[in-house]
């Protein structure tokens, strides 16, 4: 049974999350890169994706080199762009059918969750579970968690020890 962390990320802060996961879990990396990288500008980016919950738009991302069939538990962060996912997990979500899978959500962002988890769950075949809202600080700059520490340790934890539940469990159940 083996488990992964795969995000977008812009900035630093859901490529910080999910190094942690990473490394807390053991698990394996992926990160999700658009064909077209966004502008460097924070602003620019804000203005280009502001139709993001309406339009629901997908970007091309770059080729998957491993094979998502090796993975059971998948950890799945994506920033909040305009109250929902980012358009690059969006592609995602869309082209690699995850059932069979238990997904494990994480989003962060500035205090506005929007309808984030309900778009991964509508988009995503696996089964959800644990769904962590992580917070940093509105100044994006700054890198500064708001959600605290205590509060991530926890979640990991929650991923870790149902991992291990299974990993417990004689037979196979499908
Ligand atoms: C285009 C854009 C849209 C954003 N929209 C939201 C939002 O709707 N709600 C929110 O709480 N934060 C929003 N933010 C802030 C980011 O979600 C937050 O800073 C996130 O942690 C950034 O993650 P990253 O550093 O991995 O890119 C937005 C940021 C950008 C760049």
């Amino acid at each position: 049974m083996k488990t992964i962390v795969i995000y977008f990320g812009y900035g630093k802060h859901t490529r910080m999350i999910a190094q942690r996961v990473k490394e807390e879990l053991g698990c394996d990396i992926l990160e999700i890169k658009p064909k077209i990288p966004y502008s460097s500008d924070y602003q620019t980016v804000v203005n280009e994706t502001e139709d993001n919950l309406y339009t629901k738009e997908t970007t091309e991302i770059e080729n998957i080199e491993i094979s998502l069939d090796n993975y059971e538990k998948v950890i799945l962060g994506t920033p909040v762009w305009w109250y929902t996912i980012t358009p690059p997990i969006r592609t995602f979500l869309t082209k690699y059918d995850l059932s069979g899978k238990t997904i494990y959500p994480f989003a962060t962002n500035a205090g506005w969750l929007g309808s984030t988890f309900d778009e991964i769950r509508e988009l995503c075949k696996g089964t959800i579970k644990e769904e962590m809202n992580i917070k940093f600080s509105t100044d994006y700059a700054e890198n500064k968690l708001v959600t605290s520490d205590f509060e991530i340790e926890n979640w990991i934890n929650k991923v870790k020890e149902d991992n291990e539940w299974k990993n417990k469990l004689p037979v196979e159940i499908n």
